[in-house]
């Protein structure tokens, strides 16, 4: 397989560990394994007794249920866990897609989407976002006009990364029904679910939607539970899953059984966790929304209704990458450049860390001291 490299994560490679402040995470503030088993009673002793032995490919039926209550109508059989978020993107394209296959994407998007595919020789079409009115939107229109009779998969990702750009219900049932017609999949990545700033933003999974509709979850990012590399797929495609499964037998065979124990834990325990996390993103926001409006002729910034990540706009001359260099290096503040996501000027921020309001303090500093002189 001739994959291309992936820019997001080579970037990350080399400043993750080495930035004094992350001012792009798109995870939320974690938690220490001690901090999340007093959540639950008994839990640390059921931990401590573990036995660690394999796990069965699907995912340990205690936690295939914890998964199956965040939706409606998916039940425990409709849930394939997987290694994280990349593990199951993989998969679900192995197992659906073939070459000349044609695929749409919401574009930028997580690389995945985008390089996968090519990878097995489909053709992928960009569904571009237009910043035109200095928010993200996507037009219906166009979509309906990118689909054609080979259009296999429509890859969504709601909340998105990294514009912050969330579908309304009217859309999402829009998109559904567009997808119906044509007879298209849709797979969305739904990894920044739990994390609307206020309840009226909470549209249904597409797994629960559509009943071509495969919903990609996991710990990481609302949960901020990354380090248990845990994910999902939830999909009334049963055949579809059946086929991952398959795939899954190459590479990771199940998940850690530690990990299934804790990322239990923390779905039966989500609304405390999602409390906790909703409640730093919704601080930082007012920080940050100070912090667009003072510099406002510098970045445009869009405040989302959902998720822990925004892009913004550079109103200055400067390449994305070269900013976000010369941040990093004098401030040790670390942004992500549009660079990484082949859209360039702009940088993503995150604002589900707990020291965000530091680095921006820090990242202030640097605005003042270069871009204001
Ligand atoms: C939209 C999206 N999908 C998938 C992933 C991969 O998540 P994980 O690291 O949990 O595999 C990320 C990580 O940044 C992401 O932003």
């Amino acid at each position: 397989m001739t994959i291309k490299p992936f820019k997001l994560e080579r970037f990350y490679t080399i400043h993750e560990f080495t930035a004094k402040y992350l001012l792009c995470s798109s995870d939320c503030e974690a938690m220490s394994i001690g901090d999340l088993l007093v959540l639950e009673d008994g839990a640390k002793e059921r931990f401590e007794n573990l036995w660690l032995g394999y796990t069965e490919t699907k995912g340990n039926p205690i936690l295939r249920q914890d998964i199956s209550a965040i939706y409606s109508t998916i039940s425990a059989d409709n849930i394939l866990v997987c290694a994280a978020a990349q593990e199951p993107i993989f998969l679900f394209c192995h197992a659906t897609l073939k070459s000349k296959d044609e695929v749409i994407i919401q574009f930028p998007c997580y690389q995945s989407v985008q390089s996968i595919p090519e990878s097995m020789g489909c053709k992928v079409i960009n569904w571009t976002v237009n910043y035109a009115n200095n928010k993200p939107e996507l037009d219906l229109d166009i979509l309906e006009k990118l689909i054609t009779n080979k259009t296999r998969v429509l890859f969504l990702n709601s909340p998105h990364n990294p514009t912050g750009h969330h579908f309304s219900k009217e859309e999402q049932q829009a998109i559904i029904e567009l997808a119906r017609k044509h007879n298209v999949l849709i797979f969305c990545d739904e990894v920044y679910k739990g994390l609307e700033h206020s309840p009226a933003f909470t549209i249904p999974a597409f797994a629960d939607a559509y009943e071509n509709g495969i919903s990609l979850g996991v710990m990481s990012k609302s949960y901020g539970l990354g380090g248990l590399r845990i994910g999902w797929l939830a999909s009334h495609r049963q055949d579809i899953l059946e086929e991952i499964a398959v795939l899954k037998e190459y590479t990771t065979i199940c998940s850690a059984a530690p990990s299934e124990f804790l990322a239990s834990v923390a779905l039966r325990n989500r609304a405390i966790i999602f409390k906790k996390n909703l409640e730093i993103v919704q601080t930082n926001i007012v920080h940050l929304n100070t912090f667009f409006e003072k510099y406002a002729n510098l970045f445009t910034w869009f405040a989302p209704n959902a998720g822990p990540i925004s892009f913004v706009r550079m109103n200055f001359d400067m390449d994305d990458l070269a900013f976000v260099d010369k941040v990093v290096r004098d401030k040790s503040v670390l942004l992500l450049p549009g660079e990484v996501y082949d859209y360039k000027g702009y940088f993503r921020v995150g604002f589900g860390r707990r020291n965000m309001p530091e680095a921006l303090t820090k990242f202030e500093e640097f605005v003042l001291e270069n871009l204001l002189k």
